[in-house]
């Protein structure tokens, strides 16, 4: 639904966005997470015509931005800034009506549609307030609201967690989940790299303005073949357990992690975990639980980070 060829944007002194190539397929949610200054902003801002790029093209749908398809592309998206403005001495059914009536929506369906976009955001009780009265994360939720009011296919957020407290941020994750399931297709950016990554269904990280990876989580980091962490619970003498797996030739070190666990550092390939365990019911050790350790976005994006 998104996607870019080698788009670029350069500030000179080596700030910007070189070469990128994003890939967001339909339906899902992507997360675009790198630093703050990695060139999020600036790639999201071209996505929706608002920087022209200096090289490379970028579609949305089947549509190549260019200035004379930005209508159609503002038809398609919905986007939210990182900051954004609200008008004074307005309430939220205002600012949503002032933004409908922009999209041209006629005043009996604006109506309608504010209560649905309310609904969806779960600000329905927010109908009569000022938006300057509202807190970070109401305005956040108006926001997204506000770029509801068109119901577009595509949308695309910039820090929609920015700021926000852990209660606001786990309501702004359920809310993003709830849009997909409308089938919505969702680029979100985020410099806190944790924060929304269990909503993603892809990431891409970017570091000083080149994408670094791309791709589920997990694919990129059996990409960067790293090491796989496996734990073992065991209910047999750990010592017995213990010299099994320093004698597996692919295991580089083991320690103990608790009185019956054991966390060993394995360097052979992902289909030979398995044999790890083979290895230790073969000599008799009673395996109450074996697993490999969760691979962590932030490990990946710290990885990734210190070879570029
Ligand atoms: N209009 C601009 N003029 C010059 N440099 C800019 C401009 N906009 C952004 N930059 C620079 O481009 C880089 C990427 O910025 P940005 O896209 O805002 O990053 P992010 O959103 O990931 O924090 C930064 O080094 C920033 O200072
Ligand atoms: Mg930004």
């Amino acid at each position: 639904m998104i996607r870019t060829e080698k788009l670029t944007k350069n500030y000179g002194k080596d700030r910007g966005v070189f070469n990128l190539d994003l890939n967001v397929p339909r339906g899902k949610i992507y997360g675009f997470v790198g630093p703050n200054g990695a060139g999020k902003t600036t790639t999201i801002k071209m996505l929706c015509g608002l920087v022209k790029p200096d090289s490379g093209k970028a579609f949305v749908g089947d549509v190549q931005i260019t200035p004379g398809n930005i209508p159609k592309i503002k038809r398609k998206t919905g986007y939210m800034p990182d900051i954004f403005g609200v008008y004074e001495q307005m309430s939220v059914w205002e600012y949503l009506d002032f933004y409908g009536a922009a999209f041209k929506i006629a005043p009996k369906a604006r109506r309608k549609r504010i209560e649905e976009v309310l609904a969806l955001t779960e600000s329905s009780h927010m109908i009569d307030y000022q938006v300057t009265s509202l807190s970070r994360g109401m305005r956040q939720r108006i926001g997204l609201a506000k770029t509801m009011m068109h119901d577009p296919e595509i949308l695309i957020l910039d820090e929609p967690a920015g700021g926000l407290d852990p209660t606001a941020r786990i309501e702004m994750r359920q809310t993003i989940s709830r849009l997909r399931s409308l089938g919505k297709t969702i680029l979100l950016s985020s410099h806190i790299l944790p924060e929304l990554s269990s909503v993603c269904d892809l990431v891409g990280i970017i570091f000083k303005g080149r994408l670094l990876a791309q791709g589920t989580v997990k694919e990129i980091s059996a990409s960067l073949q790293e090491k796989i962490i496996i734990n073992v619970t065991v209910d047999s003498d750990i010592a017995e357990a213990r010299s099994v797996l320093e004698r597996i030739a692919c295991v580089e070190s083991v320690k103990t992690l608790e009185q019956n666990v054991l966390q060993c550092m394995f360097t052979g390939a992902r289909e030979q975990v398995k044999s790890v365990l083979r290895l230790l019911v073969e000599n008799k050790v009673v395996v109450r639980w074996f697993s490999e350790e969760e691979v962590d976005l932030e490990d990946v994006f710290i990885n990734i980070t210190k070879r570029a």
